[in-house]
């Protein structure tokens, strides 16, 4: 029987460090100035959220969402010892792409040498923080029929130069930092029904669609555009909105819901699973989802802390780092359940 394999796996991050003892003093173009642009404070953040720090990529028009995904992408690479034109697929997820149409994966097979060959198909995938679980999911289908043999899966966002850094966008804004994770999949011919990808689901209700969202645009309209960028008053669209309490509510149920279907149709308990790395938005989540769904606590992997919220690459970034750090080991079976905008939710286990 084909079953799917993880074939290598890479993060990355930008250098810059935002604490949030700065963020209070970041103007839009990401420079501290001396007085506060934002009322927000340390306390407040870290009590609400359990973030201390994030990572912001160069302000200075040179990094888009496709440069951090290439980072990620060449380690993944590097690590399932392959190159660039092995692959056949590439699936990535992200809310930032780099530009409205194409897709961002297409700048990152050029990005990666390999568009001139024209043997890799790719596919952009738009389902926030859900996406490393739903392109999981594609990955898995799409290997076990034969469709493509090496397929690259990167979750990537460049979420700060899309942040309000000010009172109105305050509750947003302090919650996301920049990053890119990447797996690669493979097939593999085995009779062991636990091994490699054993399991996803993917769940959505769009009645959530407007509780978390950044519209920009809206082509509904004509013109579909018609705000001045630099129009405070009129230029809400460009930024995040979003109901926290109804995220928050939502986002434990999805977590916990696809959590505990994914044990009870695995048949698997938490002596089968190393770790549980659910998606990282915000660490009073994870803590309930643990709490609720009896997780053993540590089983439990999170980066949010450092990191914040990196939409679709959490899941990949925050095995990496803890990979790095010499917790996770190649073998290790992993649960991770996520919660994106849409609402989208789900589940998948797999072996490293
Ligand atoms: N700093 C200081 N004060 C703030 C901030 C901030 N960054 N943001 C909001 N406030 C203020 C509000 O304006 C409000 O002030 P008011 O009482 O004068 O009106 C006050 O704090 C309380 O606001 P609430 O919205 O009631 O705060 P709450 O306790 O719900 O916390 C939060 C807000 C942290 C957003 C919470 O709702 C939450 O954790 N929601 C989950 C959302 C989330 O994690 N999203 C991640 C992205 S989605 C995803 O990845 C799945």
């Amino acid at each position: 029987m084909i079953r799917t394999k993880v074939l290598g796996l890479g993060s990355y991050v930008p250098d810059r460090v935002v604490t949030n003892e700065e963020i209070p003093f970041l103007d839009g173009r990401h420079v501290r100035q001396q007085t506060q642009q934002t009322e927000t404070n340390d306390q407040w953040i870290q009590q609400r959220t359990g973030i201390k720090e994030r990572r912001y990529a160069p302000n200075d028009g040179s990094v888009a969402t496709s440069d951090l995904a290439l980072e990620a992408a060449k380690r993944a690479l590097a690590d399932a010892h392959l190159q660039a034109g092995d692959l056949d697929c590439i699936i990535l997820g992200t809310l930032s792409p780099d530009i409205h149409f194409p897709g961002t994966a297409v700048f990152l097979q050029k990005k990666l040498g390999i568009a001139q060959s024209t043997n890799c198909a790719c596919f952009d995938i738009r389902q926030q923080c859900s996406a490393f679980v739903y392109g999981l999911q594609m990955a898995d289908a799409f290997i076990r029929t034969g469709m493509y043999k090496r397929i690259l899966l990167v979750g990537a966002e460049l979420h700060s130069h899309a942040l309000e850094y000010n009172n109105r966008g305050r509750d947003v804004m302090v919650l996301f930092g920049d990053g890119a994770g990447a797996m690669v999949l493979g097939p593999m011919e085995t009779d062991d029904p636990r091994a490699g990808v054993m399991y996803t689901s993917a769940h959505a209700d769009g009645s959530g669609a407007l509780d978390l969202y950044l519209k920009i645009f809206e082509i509904a309209k004509l013109p579909y555009l018609d705000y001045d960028a630099t129009d405070r008053e009129r230029n809400e669209f460009m930024y995040p909105k979003m109901d926290g309490k109804r995220v928050f509510l939502n986002a434990v149920r999805g977590m916990v819901m696809s959590t505990q279907a994914a044990l009870a149709k695995t048949g698997l308990g938490w002596d089968d699973v190393q770790w549980f790395v659910p998606h990282q938005a915000n660490l009073r989540i994870n803590e309930k989802v643990v709490e609720v769904a009896k997780i053993p606590h540590d089983k439990v992997l999170n980066t949010i802390q450092f990191y914040g919220n990196t939409t679709a690459a959490t899941v990949p970034l925050t095995i990496d780092y803890w990979r790095q750090q010499g917790k996770v080991k190649r073998g290790d079976r992993i649960l991770s359940s996520v919660f994106g905008s849409g609402f989208t939710w789900g589940a998948a286990i797999f072996t490293l």
